[in-house]
């Protein structure tokens, strides 16, 4: 699981805590291997997670910044459904509880997530499709900063999301109170058209505290709480613009919501695998 807690700090280092605010209570993080009949539990805990073994997923509630923050984050795993055809989907929720805090407004505090656990560590060439729905709506009760998104971790070497050789790639789906992703003020590297329905910006920048580059796609529409495609056409579409090669590994792969502060709750239905070739 360590690649996960490498790769919130890819996310999460768009600045650093000026201080730490005494708050959450950090308690020993629970890690869960179930399946999917297990009853809908919260995960509140700052690394909390929960394998579902009998699925392609795991639910993580990383809240790697707890001690910089003034408040709670849990991540709920609701149910997960089976229909009689098509895909199986996960219902979960990311429920956010942070107090607005001048000197880190700027700092991401967490990121909840349903990453996959299966046909993972594979080349974009040997994956088939990466078959996709995101739906979600967000009641927030304090102004909310954050957004929805996907992201995943490539890598030239099999296994690899930590080194300097890894590649971040976000897919912001939405986003709010202002979030702007890393290397916003180097201006967009690229316009990719005609892809899931609109245009896009592409941003990249380093990450200083991990090494990594992390390309953040930005949709110049953004998706009001439905999203639907093959997210294999997103990595095509970084293949086509030079980021990496179609024999590179996808190694991480998971979607979620970044969080910096407000009290939120995003409920959200997830359908997310891998189908190799
Ligand atoms: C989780 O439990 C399943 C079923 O008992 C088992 O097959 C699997 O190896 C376990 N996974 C881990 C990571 O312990
Ligand atoms: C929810 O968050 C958005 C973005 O920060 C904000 O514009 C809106 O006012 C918030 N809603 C409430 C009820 O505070
Ligand atoms: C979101 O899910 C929670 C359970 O996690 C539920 O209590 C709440 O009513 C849901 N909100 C909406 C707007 O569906």
């Amino acid at each position: 699981m360590s690649s996960f807690l490498v790769k919130a700090l890819a996310i999460g280092a768009l600045a650093v805590p000026t201080f730490a605010a005494p708050s959450s209570i950090v308690k020993k993080s629970q890690i869960i291997n179930t399946s999917a009949k297990q009853a809908a539990i919260d995960l509140c805990g700052t690394s909390d997670n929960l394998v579902l073994y009998d699925t392609p997923w795991i639910v993580y509630n990383m809240f790697y910044d707890a001690a910089g923050s003034v408040g709670t984050q849990c991540t709920r795993y609701d149910h997960v459904e089976t229909p009689a055809t098509g895909n199986k989907k996960i219902v979960w929720s990311s429920e956010t509880n942070i107090e607005y805090v001048k000197a880190t407004d700027n700092v991401p505090k967490g990121y909840a997530f349903v990453g996959l656990t299966k046909n993972l560590e594979t080349t974009i060439s040997g994956i088939n499709s990466i078959p996709t729905t995101y739906d979600w709506t967000r009641t927030n009760t304090t102004a909310f900063k954050g957004n929805v998104c996907y992201d995943f971790m490539t890598s030239d070497t099999k296994g690899d999301s930590t080194s300097s050789d890894a590649q971040e790639l976000m897919l912001w789906l939405q986003y709010e109170g202002g979030q702007l992703p890393i290397g916003w003020t180097d201006g967009a590297k690229a316009t990719i058209d005609n892809l899931f329905g609109t245009s896009w910006k592409l941003y990249e920048g380093k990450n200083d505290d991990t090494g990594i580059t992390v390309h953040t796609m930005m949709p110049v529409k953004q998706f009001e709480g439905s999203f639907s495609g093959d997210l294999k056409e997103w990595l095509e579409a970084l293949v086509q613009h030079g980021t990496f090669k179609d024999s590179t590994y996808v190694n991480v792969g998971n979607a979620g919501t970044e969080y910096f502060y407000g009290k939120s709750n995003l409920n959200a239905t997830l359908g997310l695998q891998i189908d190799l070739k």
